[in-house]
């Protein structure tokens, strides 16, 4: 795991927005991973000014994202699919039908699962994925758990996800209770991985990640097992490390 200690929040992103475009200009038709929270908005703030300035295109960019709230809407201004609309994908030349978020509205989330599941095979899996971590380790919204969930799949969310997530609603009752996520096998599969990670709150998880056994009860432990993991974190993420 190659880690980067930087700063500040900024420079977390500036250089999350770095390894992001370098992957684009590399290879114009990769398949980005996405992630969306409060971490990554900086790095698509970047690359959104980058490609004002006419230096990065994402026209032939296919992408998937890790995951979305069950029961809401994509016009929900709190789902997943709004949020990459408006911090991404309305501001740059991704082609909308080359997006992939979990459908929040699925009648049936098993078959919403396997179908999500076949559209991220199909593409190969990312060559790229993002990642931001929560306080409890999780990545997407793959919980501490006794068993690492291999595929996407259908998640109760944990108490401390819904508190954390809380802020972004009106009151901890509309947090939905469940989400859909890739499992750990299909981020698993990424032929590289960028993880973004900022704030004294995921010190802890940080330390764990890097640091600890690998145990599905800190979920991104996993990731010491990935040939090709990069970690960029603020002074403050990173201050757990040894
Ligand atoms: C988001 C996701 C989550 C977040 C994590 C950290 O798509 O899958 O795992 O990355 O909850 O969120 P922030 O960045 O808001 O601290």
């Amino acid at each position: 795991m190659r880690i980067y200690r930087e700063k500040d929040y900024n420079a977390v992103s500036r250089r999350a927005a770095a390894v992001i475009a370098a992957q684009v200009v590399a290879k114009p038709d990769c398949v980005l991973g996405l992630a969306t929270g409060s971490t990554p908005i900086g790095a698509y703030k970047q690359l959104v000014e980058w490609h004002k300035q006419g230096d990065l295109s994402f026209a032939e960019v296919r992408s998937v994202n890790l995951d979305e709230y069950f029961g809401l809407a994509p016009t929900h201004d709190q789902s997943y699919r709004y949020f990459m609309q408006t911090n991404l994908f309305d501001h740059v030349d991704i082609v909308p039908e080359n997006t992939n978020v979990p459908s929040g509205l699925a009648q049936d989330a098993a078959a919403e699962c396997a179908r999500y599941e076949q559209v991220v095979a199909d593409l190969g899996y990312a060559d790229l994925q993002l990642l931001g971590m929560g306080r409890n380790g999780h990545i997407g919204f793959n919980e501490p758990c006794a068993e690492f969930p291999v595929a996407t799949h259908l998640v109760d969310l944990t108490q401390s996800t819904i508190d954390a997530n809380a802020r972004f609603f009106a009151s901890a009752d509309d947090v939905p209770r469940q989400a859909l996520t890739m499992g750990i096998g299909t981020i698993m599969r990424a032929r590289s991985i960028l993880v973004v990670v900022s704030g004294a709150d995921k010190a802890e998880a940080v330390r764990k990640t890097v640091n600890g056994p690998v145990t599905p009860e800190v979920p991104a432990s996993i990731l010491q097992l990935h040939p090709n993991v990069t970690l960029i974190g603020d002074e403050a993420a990173l201050s757990g490390l040894k």
